[in-house]
């Protein structure tokens, strides 16, 4: 939708763009977090975070608890307004998003504790990520044709019939009119995946997709997170405490402890980083 706009003067280091990892094609710069310092009266949540996602990349944002994680993707997300810093997407600066700014963006977003709604189907809790572009569809059609119900209809189905792909992408056909409180967790964060991508975003945060899974569950996740990037072209940004699982399939990894980054890099880099290993060493993970 907005490819058009990308700005070239946040690209940062250009000369490595367009460069080809393997298959995969990593393009430029297009969300770019530049100096983020985020407190909340004396806790420094996050101090002075600089880093950026290229297009197309799987971008994981590690650490352990407490470090700021999810602080950051609130920030990105405009839930929290960071006292310092700026973020820029696809060339354009906010100081200050607010959610539906960031989410008419394209940029859709997963929860580390699940916003569904518990009472609800699979299908009715995808259904709610196509609201944003149902509303404006709506709004738009009125002009185009104020007395056309039909064509109302016809745009529901439309959306309906986007919501049964992403269903069948995910593999949860059995449990489509199943109400989603009574689903088993790791199902239910397949669920919210699908959420998120009824929107259609061109960038995807997911904050701890793989929480309180076991490893098959996890296997699963990191396959859909990965097949989202590869058929759609998806940008990933994801949090996981889990060293292990991220280093499979990210490309690059931004390492927080205590507010502060303390390690940036391909998996190999950051895992050979004496500061992360020194982080690492004395928590569970
Ligand atoms: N809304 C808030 N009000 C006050 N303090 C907050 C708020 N949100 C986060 N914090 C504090 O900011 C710090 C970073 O928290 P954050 O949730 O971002 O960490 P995290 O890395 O996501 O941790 P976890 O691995 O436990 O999810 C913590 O000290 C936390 O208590
Ligand atoms: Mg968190």
């Amino acid at each position: 939708m907005r490819h058009d706009t990308m700005n070239q003067h946040e690209s940062g280091s250009a000369g490595a763009a367009d460069t080809a990892t393997g298959q995969k094609k990593i393009g430029e710069v297009i969300l770019d977090v530049h100096n983020i310092s985020l407190r909340f009266g004396g806790v420094k949540a996050l101090t002075d975070i600089s880093f950026n996602v290229r297009e197309h990349e799987v971008r994981a944002i590690i650490g352990p608890n407490g470090a700021g994680k999810s602080s950051m993707l609130n920030c990105i997300n405009g839930v929290y307004q960071p006292q310092e810093g700026s973020i820029t997407f696809r060339g354009q600066t906010f100081k200050h998003m607010n959610s539906r700014q960031v989410a008419e963006m394209g940029i859709a977003r997963t929860f580390q504790n699940l916003a569904l709604f518990k009472g609800m189907s699979v299908i009715d809790n995808i259904m709610t990520g196509r609201n944003l572009r149902i509303k404006s569809n709506l709004f738009s059609q009125a002009f185009r044709n104020p007395f056309g119900i039909g064509g109302a209809q016809k745009e529901e189905e439309q959306h309906r019939e986007f919501v049964e792909h992403i269903i069948d992408f995910l593999e949860i056909q059995a449990y489509r009119k199943t109400p989603v409180g009574t689903l088993p967790y790791g199902l239910q964060k397949r669920v919210d995946l699908g959420r998120a991508l009824a929107m259609e975003p061109q960038m995807l945060l997911l904050d701890e997709p793989m929480a309180g899974m076991n490893l098959e569950e996890k296997q699963d996740m990191s396959r859909f997170i990965l097949d989202v990037n590869d058929e759609f072209g998806t940008t990933i940004v994801l949090i996981e405490p889990d060293m292990g699982v991220v280093m499979d399939i990210s490309d690059r990894v931004v390492v927080l402890d205590y507010g502060k980054k303390i390690g940036d890099g391909t998996p190999d880099e950051v895992r050979n980083n004496e500061e992360v290993i020194k982080a690492y060493l004395g928590t569970s993970h």
